[in-house]
């Protein structure tokens, strides 16, 4: 029996209690060892706590170094910064992991089964952004920076050409748009280039795709693809294009990982249209627990969880009304739980 692993738990805020109490249930009845420290982030640290990301919940981070994050509501505009990227920045989360495998069978993209390795840290989103008045109009031009740094880009690459290997696949894919972007994405192409020569010429392929041709490729044959590697912009962009192709967003999860700290979460947001009402799909945050539990040298328990996942959806047909069935979120617990256990 796996010794006991200190987890911090954020529910999060709208669709985010009723999906990690969800996830909670069926990870406790596959006997995960994690031992829970309930926290709160987002809308609910503001409203209880006076601070979208508090220093308790900060620290129980940092102690743990492991956290299952429900999704944290950001105002749009004005109001406070993203909690999200917060996180990232405040435990150098510098890779984002997205895998996207088809789990219900004979939609338009069948047996995809891919991976996309996002920067997480730099690029054009690290906030460098103004405008200059001309006349009377305050926002005549509009200014942004982009930074990628050597350093961040040999680590991320590291991350996805070890994680590649370790997970058995074949050929990692570099997007970029160094035809244009010739400093800001040419020094990422460079560095893989030079990895890749370097360290791991003899133990897994490369290639080079520039991210217009990669989007329509993705659509076109998706079967090509293994790992894909890129930056922060391209990577928020095709990792949502990839969750697309399996399924949506209720499909898609997400793990954050850095230096400090590993952080696993759903990729979609608290959807509040459909907050509070007990329809909300569970499945992106319960992969999200497999990559957790995958994390954690847990690699059977993971095993067992997605099986019992395509089981509930393809053999008990239970799914939740986003994948076309009737089951609210504690209906396809239920019919999961029932499936994990006899698993
Ligand atoms: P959203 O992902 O919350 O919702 C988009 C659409 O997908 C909605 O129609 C929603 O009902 C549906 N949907 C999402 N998850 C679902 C699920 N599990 N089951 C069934 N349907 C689901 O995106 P939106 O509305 O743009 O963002 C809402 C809030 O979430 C915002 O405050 C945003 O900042 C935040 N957000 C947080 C994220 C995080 O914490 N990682 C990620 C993305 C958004």
């Amino acid at each position: 029996m796996p010794h006991t692993i200190p987890a911090t738990l954020i529910p999060g805020d709208g669709i985010g209690p009723e999906i990690v109490d969800a996830t909670v249930s069926v990870l406790s009845a596959l006997g995960a060892p994690f031992e829970w420290d309930r926290c709160i982030a987002g809308l609910e640290g503001v409203t209880k706590a006076g601070d979208p990301l508090p220093d308790a919940t900060l620290d129980s981070i940092r102690r743990t170094r492991l956290a299952l994050k429900g999704p944290l509501e950001t105002p749009s505009g004005g109001g406070y910064r993203s909690s999200n990227v917060r996180l990232r920045e405040a435990f150098k989360l510098y890779a984002n992991l997205r895998p996207a495998r088809t789990i219900i069978p004979g939609g338009r993209f069948d047996k995809v089964d891919l991976v996309v390795v996002r920067e997480n840290l730099e690029g054009l989103y690290i906030g460098h952004e103004h405008y200059v008045q001309i006349d009377d109009d305050p926002h005549a031009v509009a200014m942004a920076t982009g930074i990628n740094t050597r350093q961040g880009c040999r680590r991320l690459l590291e991350f996805a050409f070890e994680h590649a290997i370790a997970t058995g696949r074949r050929k990692v894919t570099v997007v970029h748009k160094a035809n244009i972007m010739k400093a800001l994405t040419g020094i990422f192409l460079e560095t893989a280039q030079q990895m890749h020569a370097q360290k791991y010429r003899h133990r897994i392929a490369m290639e080079a795709v520039i991210v217009d041709a990669c989007a329509m490729k993705l659509v076109l044959n998706p079967w090509q693809f293994d790992v894909i590697v890129t930056t922060n912009l391209f990577g928020d962009i095709l990792s949502d294009l990839v969750a697309g192709l399996v399924g949506g967003l209720g499909m898609a999860p997400g793990a954050n990982i850095g230096a400090d700290a590993a952080i696993f979460e759903a990729v979609h947001g608290s959807a509040p249209d459909i907050a509070g009402k007990g329809v909300a799909n569970p499945i992106a945050l319960l992969l999200a627990a497999a990559m957790m539990l995958d994390h954690c040298r847990l690699g059977a328990m993971a095993t067992t969880l997605r099986e019992a996942i395509d089981a509930t959806l393809n053999q008990d047909n239970v799914r939740t009304t986003d994948l076309g069935g009737t089951a609210g979120t504690a209906e396809f617990t239920r019919a999961l739980m029932a499936r994990v256990k006899a698993g």
